[in-house]
C-alpha cells in the first residue's frame, strides 16, 4: 500500500452483529459494553476495523434494521456514553468503528411515520413515505413484491396504503421530499461528530423510486419474484432485479454526491461502503466514481460454488467491473444475511477460500464468528425471528442461522455468551468451537485467521497488480502478486505445482514446498514467497 491509500482500501474489516457478540449485563442479548468487553480479542484478531450492525432505538422486527431513532443507541445495547466509551476504546486500540446506516426506511415507530398515521392523506406527515390511494377495485396501488416476501403494500387505518420494499414495520421513505435528505445529513454528522471513521449504507442503491403508479411483474415473473432472496439462483435473481423501479434508479446518485461533501468536510478518512445489488453488475461502477461512495460489497462470492472456474470468473469478473474507476473490490464470504460459509462450502473450503482472497488487492470484510469456522446454528421454528420466515409463512427459514451469538468459553454456561438464555440458543457441541477452545489448540480456524491477518501487509505492500497464472490443474487458482505465488486447489486431491519458493501462510499445515515443487492438500490454499 502507498503512503497516499486511504486506510480502508485494503483492510480487514470486522463485522460485528452487536446482538450476538457479547453480552455484559445478562439479558441474553450482546451490547456495546459486551463488545468493549472483548477489546482485547478484537485487537488480537488483527484487524483494522470493526462495522456494527444497527445499534439504534428499534422495535427489532428486522434485527434492527427498522430504525424508530437514527441518533439515539437502543437502551437493549446500551447508552449513546457506551458508545462513547466504545469509539474512545476502539481508537486507543487502533481499531477504526463503522456504523450502519439505514436509509431506505424507517421503523413504523418512527415519530414520523406516527405522525403520518394520524395525519390525512396528501399531508405533508405523509409526504414523507410513499402513501398511495388503493385502486378502484381496493386493490394495493401495484403488484410489486416485497424483498421479505409478500406484497410491498400495507393499509394504514384511513384505507390509504404505504409501500415498503421489507417489512410491513419497514415503511419507505420519499427521497423526493427535502426533510427527508435533511434529516440524514443531521445523522451522518451527528455520528461522525462521535467519532465513527465511515458507514456502511444499507440497501444503497433503492432510495429512489419511479413508476411507483405501476404495475411491475408480468405474471410469469410473479411467482418467482415472491421468493426473490439470496438462495435464489444468480442469474434469475439479476434477472428479475434488472428492470424493478425500485433499484439503482440513477437519482441515487445525487444522494452520495452530497454525503461525500459531508464527509469530505471531516479532517480524517472517512469510508462509506454500499450495500447494493446491481444489474448488470458493471454498473456498481457508478457507485464508487471518485465523487460518490468508497466502497460497494461484492456479494457474489456469497453464493459462487467452491470450483476453480466459477471461483476465477467471479474473482476476475470482480476487479473488471471497478476497472473504470480505479477502485479495488471487497471480499466477503459471510454476513449477516446469508448462510454462514463453513456451512454452506465446508470448514475446509471456507478456510481455504478465505485465506485465498486474503491475499488479494481489496478490502476483506470478516463476518464475526467466521474466524472461529463456525456453522449456522440450528434454530427451532419456534425461537425464530427473521420477518423473511413469517412473510414467506415459513416457506422460507430467514436468516437466523447466521446469527446466533457467538461461544466464548467451553465451559460456562451459554458458552459463556451471556449469563441468562441467549436470544436464540446455543448448541452445547459449540463449546469445542467456543473462543476459548480454540485459543488453546495452534491448529485452530482462530488462530489460522489471526496467523494470516498478522501476515498480510507484506501482500499489501507488493502492489496492487496481480498477475493469473495458467495452471497445471484445471482445479487449482494460481495468481502472483509482487514476489508472492498465490495457490487455491479445489479439488479433493493432493495436487502439486511447480515452483520454487517457501511457503509463507497455508490454510492446511500439510501443506509443503521442495524448492521445486508445492505441495497442496486437498481443499487448501497457500501463500509462497519466491526467490526474488
Ligand atoms: C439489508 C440488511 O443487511 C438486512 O439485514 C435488512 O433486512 C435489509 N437490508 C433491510 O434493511
Amino acid at each position: 500500500m502507498s503512503s497516499q491509500d486511504p486506510w480502508w482500501s485494503q483492510a480487514v474489516i470486522y463485522q460485528i452483529y452487536p446482538r450476538s457478540f457479547f453480552d455484559s449485563n445478562g439479558d441474553g442479548e450482546g451490547d456495546l459494553a459486551g463488545i468493549a468487553l472483548k477489546i482485547e480479542y478484537l485487537k488480537s484478531l488483527g484487524i483494522d476495523a470493526i462495522w456494527l450492525s444497527p445499534f439504534y432505538k428499534s422495535p427489532n422486527k428486522d434485527g434492527g434494521y427498522d430504525v424508530s431513532d437514527p441518533r439515539m443507541v437502543d437502551p437493549r445495547f446500551g447508552s449513546l456514553a457506551d458508545f462513547g466509551r466504545l469509539v474512545d476504546l476502539c481508537h486507543e486500540n487502533s481499531l477504526r468503528v463503522i456504523v450502519d446506516l439505514v436509509p431506505n426506511h424507517f421503523s413504523s415507530e418512527h415519530r414520523w411515520f406516527q405522525e403520518a398515521i394520524a395525519a390525512e392523506a396528501g399531508s405533508p406527515a405523509r409526504q414523507r413515505f410513499h402513501f398511495r390511494d388503493p385502486n378502484s377495485d381496493g386493490s394495493p396501488p401495484n403488484n410489486w413484491i416485497s424483498l421479505f416476501g409478500g406484497s410491498t403494500w400495507s393499509k394504514a387505518p384511513d384505507g390509504q396504503f404505504y409501500l415498503h420494499l421489507f417489512d410491513q414495520s419497514q415503511p419507505d421513505l420519499n427521497w423526493e421530499n427535502p426533510e427527508v435528505a435533511a434529516d440524514f445529513e443531521e445523522t451522518l454528522r451527528f455520528w461522525l461528530d462521535r467519532g465513527v471513521d465511515g458507514f456502511r449504507i444499507d440497501v444503497a442503491h433503492g432510495l429512489v423510486k419511479e413508476e411507483i403508479e405501476k404495475d411491475h411483474y408480468a405474471p410469469e415473473l410473479l411467482s418467482d419474484a415472491l421468493r426473490l432472496d439470496i438462495e435464489m439462483e444468480p442469474a434469475r435473481r439479476s434477472e428479475i432485479l434488472a428492470t424493478v423501479p425500485f433499484f439503482n434508479r440513477p437519482g441515487v446518485h445525487e444522494i452520495y454526491r452530497t454525503w461525500r461533501r459531508i464527509f469530505d468536510s471531516y479532517d480524517r478518512d472517512v469510508v462509506s461502503v454500499a450495500e447494493i445489488w446491481v444489474h448488470p453488475p458493471e454498473e456498481a461502477a457508478l457507485y464508487v466514481r471518485p465523487d460518490e461512495l468508497n466502497q460497494v460489497f461484492n456479494f457474489d462470492l456469497l453464493t459462487t460454488p467452491f470450483e476453480a472456474d466459477a471461483l476465477f470468473e467471479s474473482i476476475s469478473g470482480a476487479f473488471s467491473i471497478l476497472e473504470p474507476v480505479g477502485a479495488l473490490p471487497t471480499w466477503a464470504l459471510s454476513n449477516h444475511d446469508s448462510p454462514r460459509v463453513a456451512s454452506r462450502l465446508g470448514v475446509s473450503q471456507s478456510q481455504a477460500l478465505a485465506i485465498f482472497l486474503l491475499a488479494l488487492p481489496g478490502s476483506f470484510y470478516l463476518y464475526n464468528g467466521q474466524e472461529l469456522s463456525l456453522p449456522d446454528g440450528d434454530v427451532l421454528d419456534s425461537d425464530r425471528q427473521d420477518p423473511v420466515y413469517f412473510r414467506t409463512q415459513g416457506l422460507q427459514k430467514g436468516r437466523d442461522g447466521a446469527r446466533v451469538p457467538l461461544p466464548w468459553s467451553a465451559d460456562e454456561v451459554n458458552c459463556g455468551f451471556s449469563t441468562a438464555r441467549p436470544w436464540l440458543p446455543i448448541a452445547e457441541s459449540w463449546r469445542e468451537l467456543s473462543v476459548e477452545a480454540q485459543e488453546k489448540d495452534s491448529a485452530s480456524s482462530l488462530h489460522l485467521f489471526r496467523r494470516a491477518l498478522s501476515i498480510r501487509q507484506a501482500l499489501v505492500d507488493s502492489g496492487s497488480n496481480i498477475a493469473w497464472i495458467e495452471s497445471q490443474s484445471a482445479e487449482i487458482l494460481a495468481f502472483t502478486r509482487g514476489d508472492f505465488l498465490v495457490l487455491l486447489n479445489t479439488s479433493r486431491e493432493d495436487q502439486d505445482f511447480a515452483s520454487d519458493g517457501s511457503i509463507y501462510m497455508a490454510s492446511n499445515e500439510m501443506t509443503s514446498a521442495d524448492g521445486s515443487t508445492i505441495y497442496l492438500p486437498p481443499l487448501s490454499s497457500c501463500w509462497v514467497t519466491r526467490a526474488k
